[in-house]
């Protein structure tokens, strides 16, 4: 009952404002380093530039978890602290700018303000570990990261790539095969 209470009010208070705290479908604010997933967690692709030189213009191949530490364990993905950059880039590129920008914030011990890309509303209770984890009969995850954020690997800039709206968890939610709960408590506690 008193969920429904809250819930209703929700209603009100969010009828004026369709949408101003979930960013949407194709949101892609701008960073403060050009961070490029594609060059660190895209595969490999090499060619010989014209001086002979071998040349990477794809990526590493880093594994999101060795940035992104915590989605199979709690709600969170969580974002890597300056530590797990400077463990390469301390050797790796350090004459470049955007080393330097990195080290700057580095040596001032200033977190990097990374600019939040999703964010759902704090009424919704969202859990990366719940999804993660979760094996179908024959014992494969039933979601993976790209259900809900398409191939980050080959992304420049990160951006918003589904509607992340109660209609959209919801048609997921529903498909038998997930077999998911759709009641109110599960995602509004
Ligand atoms: C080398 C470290 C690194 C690796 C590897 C990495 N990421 Fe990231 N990721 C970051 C950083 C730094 C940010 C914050 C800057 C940004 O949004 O681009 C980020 C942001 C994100 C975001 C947006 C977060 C938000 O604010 O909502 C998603 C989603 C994401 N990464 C998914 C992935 C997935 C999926 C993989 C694996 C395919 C991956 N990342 C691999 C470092 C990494
Ligand atoms: C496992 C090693 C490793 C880690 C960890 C790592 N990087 Fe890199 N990064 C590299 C390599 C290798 C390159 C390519 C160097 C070059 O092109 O000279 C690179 C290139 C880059 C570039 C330039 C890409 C371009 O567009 O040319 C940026 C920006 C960057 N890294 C930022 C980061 C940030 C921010 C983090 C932490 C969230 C991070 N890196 C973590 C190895 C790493
Ligand atoms: C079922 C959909 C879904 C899957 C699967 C999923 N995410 Fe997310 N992710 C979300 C939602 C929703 C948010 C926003 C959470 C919020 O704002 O409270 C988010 C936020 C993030 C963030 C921002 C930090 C945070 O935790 O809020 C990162 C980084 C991220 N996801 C990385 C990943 C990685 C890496 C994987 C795979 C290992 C993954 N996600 C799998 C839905 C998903
Ligand atoms: C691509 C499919 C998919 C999408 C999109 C998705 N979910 Fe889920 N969700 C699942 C699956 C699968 C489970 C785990 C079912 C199980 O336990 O086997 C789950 C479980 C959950 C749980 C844990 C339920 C419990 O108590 O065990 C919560 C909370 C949740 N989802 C919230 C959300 C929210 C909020 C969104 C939208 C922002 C969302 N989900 C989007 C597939 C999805
Ligand atoms: C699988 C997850 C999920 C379930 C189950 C769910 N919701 Fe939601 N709900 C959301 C998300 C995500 C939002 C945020 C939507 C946005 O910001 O666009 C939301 C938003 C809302 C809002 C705010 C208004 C709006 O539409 O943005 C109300 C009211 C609401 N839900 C009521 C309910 C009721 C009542 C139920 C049960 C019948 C329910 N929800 C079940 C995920 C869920």
């Amino acid at each position: 009952m008193q969920t429904v209470v809250m819930l209703l009010a929700l209603a009100i208070a969010t009828a004026g404002a369709p949408g101003c705290m979930n960013p949407r479908k194709g949101y892609e604010p701008p960073q403060p380093i050009f961070f490029q997933h594609l060059r660190m967690a895209g595969p490999a692709n090499w060619t010989v530039d014209d001086k002979g030189r071998e040349l990477n213009l794809g990526g590493y191949d880093i594994p999101c978890v060795y940035c992104h530490t915590m989605p199979y364990k709690g709600r969170q993905s969580t974002l890597p602290s300056t530590d797990i950059c400077m463990n390469c880039h301390s050797t790796v590129g350090v004459d470049k700018e955007w080393v330097l920008a990195l080290k700057k914030y580095w040596d001032d011990g200033r977190p990097i303000p990374w600019v939040k890309v999703h964010d759902l509303p704090d009424f919704v209770y969202f859990d990366h570990s719940a999804h993660l984890n979760a094996k179908d009969d024959q014992g494969k995850p039933k979601v993976e990261c790209k259900d809900c954020h398409g191939d980050v690997a080959a992304m420049g800039v990160v951006s918003v790539q589904n509607r992340f709206n109660m209609g959209w968890c919801l048609e997921c939610h529903r498909k038998p095969e997930k077999a998911a709960p759709t009641d109110c408590v599960t995602c509004h506690r």
